[in-house]
């Protein structure tokens, strides 16, 4: 592993109120978050904890209408065009919605994709490399992590089958070719192992209980 990118780690904290958790989900189209993310939020509220549950690009006014021009966007846009928009929906989200709910001891944020998005779709798949990615988080709220990032791996072939069995209209990122996709699910696993201690990559090509079952299995770690 590049020690320049293993260095850039210390620009990055995790929120500070004891008691608070911020959870992320990663992962490409069809590895299964929002299922995941059900049984994870309803496990978490039987616990007795206060959630709340955000989508990225979007989970703010502002954040939805950029999610709408990025994945609505005609025009191939330029990698780094699409990062700052992730970006700028980003830095929104955590001042209006993240950071104000972590404040509260005993509060857990679930977010559906984060940074490491950015780091696999923009940074590897687009090319724009993990440091530029990681550099242009350095700077406040940007630069806050979460505690713990459950990785949905699955490869892109079963990707695209649960893509076709679903049938819907694919969007700016569905609509790229094979070579983009099958860079993803490579990004993906080298960011998992560059913050192997925060990441945890579960094989999601297994059959959905057994997926959720080990997420609550790591997740009691964090939640007594
Ligand atoms: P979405 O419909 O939410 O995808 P999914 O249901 O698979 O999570 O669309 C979000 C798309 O935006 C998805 O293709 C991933 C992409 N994306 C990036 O390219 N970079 C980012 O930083 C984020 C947050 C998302």
């Amino acid at each position: 592993m590049n020690n320049r990118l293993l260095s850039m780690k210390s620009l990055f904290r995790n929120p500070e109120t004891p008691g608070s958790l911020f959870l992320s989900f990663e992962g490409i189209e069809g590895s299964g978050k929002s299922t995941q993310i059900k049984e994870v939020e309803r496990f978490i509220k039987d616990k007795g904890f206060r959630v709340t549950t955000l989508r990225e690009p979007g989970g703010t006014a502002f954040g939805e209408k950029l999610r709408e021009a990025i994945l609505k966007s005609e025009a191939p846009l330029h990698p780094l065009a699409e990062c700052h928009l992730f970006l700028a929906s980003r830095a929104q989200l955590l001042k209006e919605k993240i950071l104000p709910f972590l404040l509260e001891p005993g509060s857990v944020v679930i977010l559906d994709r984060y940074i490491d998005s950015t780091l696999a779709y923009q940074g590897r798949a687009g090319k724009l490399g993990l440091e530029t990615v990681l550099t242009l988080h350095q700077f406040e709220p940007l630069n806050l992590l979460p505690h713990r990032t459950y990785f949905l791996d699955i490869e892109a072939a079963l990707s695209y089958e649960r893509q076709k069995v679903r049938g819907n209209a694919k969007d700016y990122f569905e609509s790229q070719k094979n070579e983009f996709h099958e860079n993803l699910v490579d990004g993906y696993k080298e960011i998992a192992e560059l913050f192997k201690e925060r990441i945890l990559k579960i094989d999601a090509q297994r059959p959905l209980e057994e997926v959720t079952q080990d997420i609550l299995d790591d997740l009691k770690g964090f939640i007594p």
